[in-house]
C-alpha cells in the first residue's frame, strides 16, 4: 500500500461527507480511452462530426455507428478496483458520485447516489415524443434506431453546445458544497460548466484532494494532489479507512 499524505489521512479521520468528482481517468484501467492526451478519444474522431445535434441530424447513422462502437467497448469493460472502492466508502461516510463519464461504471460497482453531468451512454430518448429507452436492448436500436412515433431516437449523452441536466447539475454542485472531501478523479478539468464544480466547492470549504497521473487546470487549487493511477490509489484510501475504523 502506497502512504498516503498525512494531511489526508487526518482528514479521513474527521470528515462524514465525501464527494467524488470524476472523469475520463476513473475509467481509464478499465480499459476504457480518455477524450485527450496522446491516445485520448479527441485525437482519433473529431467531435463536431459526431458530438452534437447538428452532426446527428445530418447524418443519425454515422453518430449511431460511433456510438455503437462506443458502447460495446463499454458493454465489455467493468468497474475497476477505483469504482469499486468508492462504492465500498459507503460504509463509512456518507458519498456521493458527480461523474461526467457516461460509462454508467459506478452504479455497476454499487455507487448509490450519482449525478451524471454529460448523461449515460445505455439511455436513450426520441427527439419528437421525448419518450425514453432506457437500457433498451442494443442489437434492436441499432438496426432500427426510429421510435414508434416515427421520430429519431438519440442516446441520452450531452453533446458539444448543448445544456448539461439542470438538476443533475445543481445537486451534484450542492453535494460537492457540502463535502467534507472533494476528490477530483482523472478528469482534465477543461470542460465547463462541469469543470465550474470544484471551484465552487473550494470557495464553501471544501478540502480538495486530486488523484491524477499529471498535474491538470485544477491541481493549483487543490489542498492536495496524489499523482497516480485512480484504482490504485482509491484502493489505497480505502484500506487507510478500515484501518483507521479499526477493521
Ligand atoms: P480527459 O480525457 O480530458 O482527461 C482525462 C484525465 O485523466 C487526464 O487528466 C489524465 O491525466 C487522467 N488520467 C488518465 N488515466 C488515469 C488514471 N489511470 N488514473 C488517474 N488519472 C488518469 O477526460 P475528462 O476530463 O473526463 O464530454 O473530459 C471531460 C469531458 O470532455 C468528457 O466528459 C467529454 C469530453 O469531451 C462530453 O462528452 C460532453
Amino acid at each position: 500500500m502506497a502512504e498516503l499524505p498525512i494531511q489526508l489521512i487526518e482528514r479521513l479521520e474527521s470528515s462524514k461527507r465525501l464527494v467524488f468528482f470524476t472523469g475520463a481517468g476513473m475509467s481509464a484501467e478499465s480499459g476504457i480511452p480518455t477524450f485527450r492526451g496522446e491516445d485520448g478519444i479527441w485525437k482519433k474522431f473529431k467531435p463536431e462530426e459526431l458530438a452534437n445535434f447538428n452532426a446527428f441530424r445530418k447524418n443519425p447513422e454515422l453518430v449511431w455507428e460511433w456510438y455503437k462502437y462506443r458502447r460495446e467497448i463499454i458493454s465489455n469493460t467493468r468497474p475497476n478496483p477505483g469504482h469499486l472502492a468508492i462504492a465500498e466508502l459507503e460504509k463509512y461516510y456518507s458519498v456521493e458520485v458527480i461523474t461526467q463519464n457516461v460509462d454508467n461504471l459506478h452504479r455497476r460497482a454499487g455507487s448509490k447516489i450519482i449525478y451524471e453531468l454529460h448523461g449515460n451512454i445505455e439511455k436513450n430518448y426520441c427527439i419528437k415524443c421525448n419518450k425514453r429507452y432506457d437500457f433498451f436492448d442494443f442489437k434492436l436500436i441499432d438496426n432500427k434506431n426510429i421510435c414508434e412515433c416515427g421520430g429519431f431516437i438519440r442516446p441520452d449523452v450531452v453533446w458539444f453546445g448543448e445544456n448539461l441536466p439542470l438538476d443533475q447539475f445543481n445537486n451534484g454542485e450542492e453535494a460537492a458544497k457540502w463535502s467534507d472531501i472533494l476528490f477530483v478523479v482523472g478528469t482534465s478539468a477543461v470542460v465547463y460548466p462541469a469543470a465550474y464544480i470544484p471551484y465552487e466547492a473550494k470557495k464553501a470549504g471544501s478540502f480538495l484532494v486530486e488523484i491524477n497521473l499529471d498535474e491538470t487546470e485544477i491541481s493549483s487549487i487543490c489542498d492536495i494532489n496524489i499523482f497516480g493511477k485512480a484504482g490504485e490509489t482509491l484502493s489505497d484510501i480505502l484500506s487507510k479507512v478500515k484501518q483507521i475504523k479499526g477493521e
